[in-house]
């Protein structure tokens, strides 16, 4: 292979004005990594093959020494499990199958005393259908205020045979399901933007929103570190539920923009968030609020970080961003100059447990994954050595930016999704309600793996699994990884002491133009220089002392000047 070697003395990368300047303040917020933990999936302490709290308690230290702020827990309240558990029916309570309240204190307690928040998955759109406020809706006549609680209404046409409207469930499918009265005859429908288990929430009514702040306080007083909000974007929708031509989620299309969706950034919903800001803001060690906010443009998912309201919200835009300089790089100026006009934090995330993890999507070039879709065994499958080396590159650029970034359990080890899991495994209602033609997301919610030689890669002691293991999770098991200094976790655990040592997330951004190198993306955060190589051969790296880098070659590489294939370096700036 011959390298390449500058043109000339002069370096390729010209520093560009300042984009975003350093934080206003140190609030934790601002900078903080952010674990996410999938209870199901994370550690079973009991051999049922579901993961519970005490697991998470027990592996409390492995998270530490990751070096993350906080961790965020996905639903573990008591749920029929329609929706993996974001379907709750007691919003103050722990299922069975994760453990008791009791275990609930103790991991937060014992987070506590690791310096670690817990924040708390709050699903305010919908709850179960087993909800006691919805079995009593059920039960109670038209125009009851117990119906008043969700959106009831009557069908129309002949016999109301059809939906109230034309809104569809995002799960694939009417949006409307049709009850029974109690003589047998069909009676009104009720929305749900999910499953049909999953009625959606009439945030009109001020009684739902007294209980939902009544929950707020419930797990605040626990001593929560604050509230992840679930489809915060669709709590109201518009007053008389007009139709709507456009797509469910309400991707833009000629026509129909995201700001005329009737079930989407309401309004409404600010003053609903001033209120649990000023909730919040009461207890002490400032409880963050972050929504999961699906908001288009970014300029407009700025109002949800305004003063006074949410302190953060996911950066979907940035999720979705192929393995693509130019798009990279326009994603990440315009978060930061539409959150900067608000003064408030951006965030980066990679992976979660609705989408396919970054390890399998920067292995499948150039395709675009919709968010809840998975791929499946009948899919092209990933080049899974390339997409490890991409998503190795990938969070070490995202975790030299400025601003908060959420980690997904199982990305420190590098895995990918489940791709080959076969259907009868699946349980996502993405793929029942599309009768399969969806594929879902369980492919990327796989229990991860603790110890190579162990029945299920200890993730529990029966080696019991609610889904099925791939087996490349052997080779990717903590227990290798903790021992080789080369490994993805301990890439991760030296990216984010760096990251803290170097106030990186508190810090400021200026992009390189480098029109040499239209694959390569370079950004200055403060003394730090960060380079994101996106192409397929080694290029020449800026002028910097060597602080990180994310293939094992990068030393001997830039003892060359060079920046290996799919790789990202820190450099400190010698300027
Ligand atoms: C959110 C959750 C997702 C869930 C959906 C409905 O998008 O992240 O997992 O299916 O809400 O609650």
């Amino acid at each position: 292979m011959s390298l390449p070697t500058p043109a000339s003395n002069a370096s390729p990368y010209a520093l560009q004005p300042l984009l975003h300047a350093p934080s206003p303040d140190e609030a934790w917020w601002r900078r903080a990594v952010i674990y996410q933990i999938y209870p199901r999936s994370f550690k079973d302490s009991t051999g049922s093959g579901m993961g519970d709290l005490a697991g998470i308690t027990a592996e409390l230290p492995q998270i530490a020494t990751l070096g993350v702020d906080a961790i965020w827990l996905s639903p573990f309240f008591p749920s029929p499990q329609k929706d993996a558990g974001y379907d709750v029916s007691d919003y103050r309570g722990v299922d069975a199958l994760f453990g008791t309240m009791d275990d609930a204190q103790i991991l937060i307690n014992t987070a506590k005393s690791f310096g670690i928040r817990i924040i708390i998955d709050i699903v305010p759109n919908h709850c179960s259908n087993e909800h006691a406020l919805f079995t009593a809706a059920l039960a109670a006549a038209p125009g009851s205020a117990e119906r008043e609680m969700f959106h009831f209404a009557d069908g129309l046409g002949e016999g109301g045979n059809t939906p109230p409207n034309n809104w569809s469930s995002l799960f694939g499918g009417s949006g409307w399901t049709r009850v029974q009265n109690p003589d047998g005859t069909p009676g009104q429908y009720y929305f749900h933007l999910f499953d049909t288990t999953q009625p959606d929430f009439n945030w009109r009514n001020p009684a739902v929103q007294e209980e939902f702040e009544k929950t707020l306080r419930f797990w605040l007083d626990a001593g929560a570190g604050g509230f992840r909000i679930d489809v915060a974007h669709a709590m109201f929708k518009k007053e008389g539920l007009p139709d709507w031509g456009g797509a469910p989620d309400g991707t833009p299309r000629p026509g129909f923009p995201f700001a005329d969706a009737p079930m989407f950034a309401q309004p409404e919903l600010h003053q609903v968030f001033a209120r649990w800001r000023e909730i919040c803001d009461v207890y002490p060690g400032e409880p963050v609020l972050c929504s999961e906010a699906n908001v288009r443009p970014l300029t407009r998912l700025a109002d949800w970080v305004a003063p006074g309201q949410m302190h953060q919200s996911f950066n979907f835009d940035f999720l979705r961003t192929l393995w693509d300089r130019d798009a990279l790089a326009s994603v990440i100026g315009d978060s930061l100059s539409a959150f900067d006009t608000v003064g408030a934090p951006t965030t980066w995330v990679l992976s979660n447990h609705d989408v396919s993890r970054h390890a399998t999507r920067f292995g499948l070039d150039g395709v675009a994954l919709d968010l809840g879709d998975g791929i499946g065994p009948r899919d092209p499958q990933p080049d899974t050595v390339r997409g490890l080396a991409r998503a190795r590159a990938a969070t070490v650029f995202m975790l030299g930016l400025p601003g908060g970034a959420y980690l997904y359990q199982g990305e420190e080890l590098g895995l990918g999704d489940h791709t080959t899991l076969e259907d009868g495994f699946r349980q996502d209602p993405t793929f029942l309600r599309s009768n399969g033609e969806r594929i879902g997301r369980d492919g990327c919610r796989v229990p991860i793996p603790w110890v190579h030689d162990a029945p299920a890669y200890g993730f529990s002691p029966t080696g019991e699994s609610w889904l099925p293991q791939p087996e490349d999770f052997a080779e990717l098991s903590r227990d290798l990884q903790k021992a080789d200094p080369a490994s993805t976790l301990n890439l991760y655990r030296k990216a984010l002491a760096l990251r803290s040592e170097l106030g990186l997330g508190l810090g400021s951004l200026a992009f390189y133009e480098n029109p040499e190198l239209p694959e390569v993306l370079a950004i200055r955060n403060g003394d730090t220089i960060s380079v994101l190589n996106l192409s397929d051969a080694p290029v020449v790296l800026p002028a910097g002392e060597p602080l990180l880098f994310s293939d094992a070659d990068g030393e001997p590489l830039a003892a060359e000047g060079l920046l290996g294939a799919n790789a990202a370096a820190w450099l400190r700036a010698t300027d």
